[in-house]
């Protein structure tokens, strides 16, 4: 089946190039010239483990191209995806639409015969109904579904995600839009992944349900670690105490600096307001919003209280090292990433920022203006006061604890992902503060 991806962004190009590796005929367009001739290039306009090579074997196996002509994408295409950004509107936290339904216009003056439109970005409840609405009043001849089909990626290991997925959901409302969907996934069904039908808009809310509850999920646990710290227990211990149990499942459960990136956040935010919308109340999701929120400036003050009953007293003048700036490791993604806050708030109290990312730094120095990049970890905590791991990148696990005791000016390592064993870290001579643990 020939299939037109429009948004050639991280979830466009993923499922466009994956679905290409399953022998599919797939176009992807983007209206960003720039983009499409780097992709021509080989250039990937993301960083995502395991895309540069896909997309390399699928062009050359003729199965993926790359535009900027939607009327080029969407002839004689059987499935037409929307994968474009949702990001947050400005002022009032909605999901900005306006993408999806400017390519939703474009779509129905340019499909060439029947198919069916399915909305793959994250779009609150009911966008599938306006959809469908723009195209009928656009008058499009042909037959139309519209269908919506969530994606539930994570950046760094979505293409495995992809392939191997815990369940596809799929919220169609005819049986038209039901058999190009199964014939779309075929590949999928053979390896027998679970397949969901459901109502339109059951799926569009499955969606931002999963999220919430993910982020929830982080949310408790966090406070739970605050709560270890005040009473002497182990909140790694807790997590896998509780986390054996099968009716609450082990992920999702360690705690650290809060949640980041580009989902969590902004679908958080985007459930509440279609809750409002509708006049009902999700206020555990209104809880974890605000309790993620503080979070994050939270662990600034963590680190300053570490420096001050390190000795080291007021932070003023001091320098302080961050391991990791990116929302999590094997992405260079700097949205709503702990790192922006906790520099931001030890800047605040007048220390000097040092940092290190192995991917996250080119798009990390614009939105951090005032802090120096280091070469390498090791160059990063040369004469910090406190060095503070803030993603846990595979670079970071094996760090040289006694090199760190050695070369810091002051040997505090503050591990906001608790990477470390506190044990070792403090036998290699430093003072050692983790996350809801001694
Ligand atoms: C998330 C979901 O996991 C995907 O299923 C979904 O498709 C995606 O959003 C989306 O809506 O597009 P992602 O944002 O890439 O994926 O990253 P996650 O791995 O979920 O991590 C999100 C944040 O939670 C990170 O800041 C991470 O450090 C934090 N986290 C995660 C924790 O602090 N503790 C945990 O136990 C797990």
């Amino acid at each position: 089946m020939k299939i037109c991806m429009v948004g050639a962004g991280y979830v466009g190009l993923v499922s466009g190039a994956c679905f290409a590796d399953f022998g599919h005929d797939v176009v992807c367009v983007d209206a960003d010239p720039s983009k499409i001739e780097r992709l021509h290039a080989g250039v990937m306009p993301i960083y995502e483990p395991g895309l540069e090579d896909l997309v390399r074997r699928n062009v050359a196996a003729g199965r993926l191209t790359f535009t900027t002509s939607l009327a080029e994408g969407v002839a004689g295409a059987g499935a037409v995806f929307i994968g474009v950004g949702t990001p947050s509107r400005r002022g009032d936290g909605h999901a900005d639409l306006s993408y999806v339904y400017a390519a939703a216009r474009d779509i129905a003056a340019n499909l060439t015969g029947d198919a069916v439109v399915v909305t793959k970005s994250t779009v609150p409840v009911g966008t599938g109904d306006e959809v469908e609405r723009i195209i009928r009043e656009a008058g499009c001849p042909h037959r139309v579904s519209v269908v919506s089909n969530p994606e539930f990626l994570r950046e760094g290991a979505a293409i495995g995600d992809f392939k191997r997925p815990d369940r596809i959901v799929i919220g169609a409302e005819d049986e038209y839009g039901r058999e190009t969907m199964r014939e779309v996934y075929r590949p999928l069904f053979l390896n027998q992944a679970p397949i969901l039908f459901t109502g339109r808009r059951t799926s569009e809310l499955i969606k931002y349900a999963a999220n919430a509850f993910l982020a929830t999920k982080i949310t408790f646990i966090n406070e739970i670690a605050d709560l270890c710290e005040a009473v002497g227990a182990d909140v790694q211990d807790v997590s896998r105490g509780i986390g054996l149990d099968n009716r609450i499942g082990p992920k999702f459960l360690h705690a650290g600096p809060g949640y980041g990136g580009s989902c969590f956040p902004k679908d958080t935010l985007a459930l509440l307001k279609t809750a409002q919308d509708y006049d009902t109340h999700v206020r555990i999701v209104e809880a974890v919003v605000a309790v993620n929120d503080n979070r994050k400036r939270a662990m600034g003050r963590k680190v300053i209280a570490a420096m001050a009953s390190c000795g080291g007293g007021e932070v003023r003048g001091k320098t302080v090292a961050l391991l990791g700036l990116t929302f999590k490791p094997n992405t260079d993604d700097m949205r709503d990433a702990p790192s922006l806050a906790i520099a931001q708030a030890l800047m605040d109290a007048g220390a000097s920022v040092v940092a290190y990312d192995p991917e996250g730094m080119e798009l990390a120095a614009p939105m951090l203006p005032g802090v120096t990049m280091a070469a390498n970890a090791y160059a990063a905590i040369e004469n910090a006061d406190a060095v503070v791991l803030v993603t846990e990148w595979d670079a970071f696990r094996a760090l040289d604890l006694k090199r760190i005791a050695r070369e810091a000016a002051t040997p505090l390592l503050v591990d906001l992902r608790n990477v470390y064993n506190p044990a070792e870290a403090r036998a290699a001579g430093l003072t050692y503060v983790s996350v809801g643990r001694d």
